[in-house]
């Protein structure tokens, strides 16, 4: 059973390294996994990185839209390369953004890009030098688990993937489990657009994932760590790598593995990534059972985000109430994304809380006179300006019906059509949805097609049915995906009516 499995999960790795899906590469990896061709094929076509042939990839997320990606994407088209159009890179600070044939990143980049500069005195603090002493690991280790669970509850801390929910109570369930077979996951996958926090934590502070990771594993009790690093990021996963090399001897009580995605946004959802750490297609697992009961190879997975699990070995070291007194109202400092409308894109470690005005005056402030922006990903919507001076925070946040998610905030100035705006993220739902739920699968086409339909015509009759639509997909979605694909476009009609109205 172990056997079988172990080939399976050798599936999408194999494929890749022959070069992509093609009837020769499926025939071989049947050959060598003992998985049927059909399931070979189903598998590596679900993802992008496998179509095979190369091809230039430029980014038609929110912040390359709006920096000039179509005329990217229309200039490199003439100068003779193959384009392809893809959601979402993670490069939304330079955008517009585009990968090379070896994706490797043409920096397009119009102004400066920043970071927060070095200050101990924050969590993660992207800008300070890494550190191996791995003290925190060492004193994790001499306390007993149900201490460490105890600190993480003091620190307060929440899952910075995007639900925000509280760390202690998914490492003491795993911990709880009869079955000691268990596994730690990062979940590396960073695919939402306007989300590249992961990239920089990866590339500055791999140090503190790892000894995050270890501690967790030290915790739970698990014998393996696994990272899930998203397929286009090379030099992130070179970054990872060689740190982990560097901590061998403090961090090899457990085993360390490395997947890499193969393109495909939905695999960032935890059981989505399970599935296709086991080598298959990355549909997302009907819930209940959460991974922390049936998780990696059906048995217990703590799978944290990188940022969460940066934010541990601060914790070890300050204490849980001084993590806890970085935020406002809710914990720790935050690491924000910032693109679109700004002069200075970047990644900024704020206090948890902080709001808009706040983190555009460190990110060089608005370009042109903002009007509207989407605080935490594709799937937080938009808000007006109005409420640049909500904290950023997931009780705010969910107050004004959006959401934190992954701090991906994105700001339009008066240049931008909040209809066309709505198409753009209704667009990204309808390609990155696994047409495994009717809801999701129609919902996302309809709506996209609905407003595309109202920009080409101006009728406004095309979208009468979309609040239904909305509706039917927030209840009858498996995974968040569906859940939210509805938010642009509601909340565009909510506080833009006037721009749904007859053209
Ligand atoms: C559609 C979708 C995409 C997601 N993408 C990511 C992602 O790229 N990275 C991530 O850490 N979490 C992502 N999540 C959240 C994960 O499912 C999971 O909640 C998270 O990894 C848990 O870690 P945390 O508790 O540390 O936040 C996504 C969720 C959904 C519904
Ligand atoms: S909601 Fe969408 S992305 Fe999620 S499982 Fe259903 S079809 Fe797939």
């Amino acid at each position: 059973m172990q056997k079988t499995g172990a080939r399976r999960e050798a599936v999408l790795h194999l494929l890749e390294e022959l070069g992509g899906v093609t009837e020769d590469n499926v025939r071989e990896v049947a050959r060598r996994t003992l998985v049927s061709e059909a399931e070979v094929w189903g598998a590596g076509t679900f993802y992008t990185l496998l179509k095979g042939g190369p091809r230039v990839r430029v980014c038609n997320g929110l912040s390359c839209r709006v920096r000039g990606s179509d005329e990217l994407a229309a200039e490199l088209r003439q100068s003779g390369k193959q384009v392809e159009e893809v959601s979402c890179l993670g490069q939304c600070d330079r955008a517009p953004a585009a990968l090379d044939e070896s994706l490797n990143v043409f920096d397009k980049a119009r102004g400066p890009r920043g970071i927060t500069p070095d200050n101990p005195g924050l969590a993660v603090n992207l800008g300070g030098r890494p550190d191996f002493s791995f003290a925190a690991l060492k004193k994790a280790r001499a306390m007993a688990p149900a201490d460490i669970f105890k600190l993480l509850e003091e620190s307060g801390l929440q899952g910075r993937g995007g639900a925000g929910f509280p760390a202690h109570i998914k490492w003491k369930g795993v911990a709880s489990q009869k079955e000691t077979e268990r596994y730690v996951v990062c979940n590396a996958d960073e695919a939402e657009p306007a989300t590249f926090k992961d990239r920089e934590t990866m590339l500055r502070r791999p140090d503190a994932i790892i000894e995050g990771m270890a501690i967790a594993a030290h915790a739970v009790g698990a014998q393996e760590c696994h990272f899930y690093i998203r397929g286009e990021f090379r030099a992130e996963y070179e970054s990872v790598k060689a740190a982990l090399k560097r901590a061998e001897a403090d961090v090899n009580f457990v085993s360390w593995y490395f997947h890499q995605g193969h393109g495909a946004y939905i695999c960032g959802e935890e059981t989505a990534l399970l599935e296709s750490m086991e080598g298959k297609r990355g549909m997302p697992r009907l819930k209940p059972p959460f991974p922390h009961e049936y998780g990696f190879r059906g048995k217990p997975t703590l799978i944290n985000n990188v940022e969460t699990l940066a934010c541990v070995p601060w914790i070890f070291r300050h204490g849980g109430a001084a993590f806890r007194a970085l935020g406002r109202a809710e914990a720790g400092s935050k690491l924000y994304c910032i693109s679109g409308h700004v002069n200075k894109p970047g990644v900024y470690e704020l206090p948890l809380g902080a709001t808009l005005d706040e983190l555009v005056a460190v990110a060089g402030g608005y370009d042109g006179k903002p009007k509207a922006f989407s605080p935490g990903g594709a799937s937080s919507g938009f808000l007006p300006i109005s409420k640049s001076n909500t904290p950023l925070d997931f009780k705010s946040l969910a107050k004004e019906g959006s959401m934190l998610g992954s701090a991906g905030v994105v700001v339009l100035n008066d240049t931008v059509d909040m209809a066309k705006a709505a198409q753009w993220q209704l667009e990204f739902f309808e390609v990155e949805s696994c047409g495994q739920c009717a809801p999701c699968r129609i919902g996302s086409r309809y709506l996209h097609r609905q407003t595309t339909k109202y920009l080409k015509t101006g009728d406004p009759g095309a979208l009468k049915h979309a609040a239904d639509i909305g509706w039917e997909m927030e209840e009858g979605s498996i995974c968040g995906l569906g859940m939210v694909a509805a938010k642009p476009l509601e909340s565009a009609m909510k506080y833009w009516p006037q721009e749904f109205t007859k053209r």
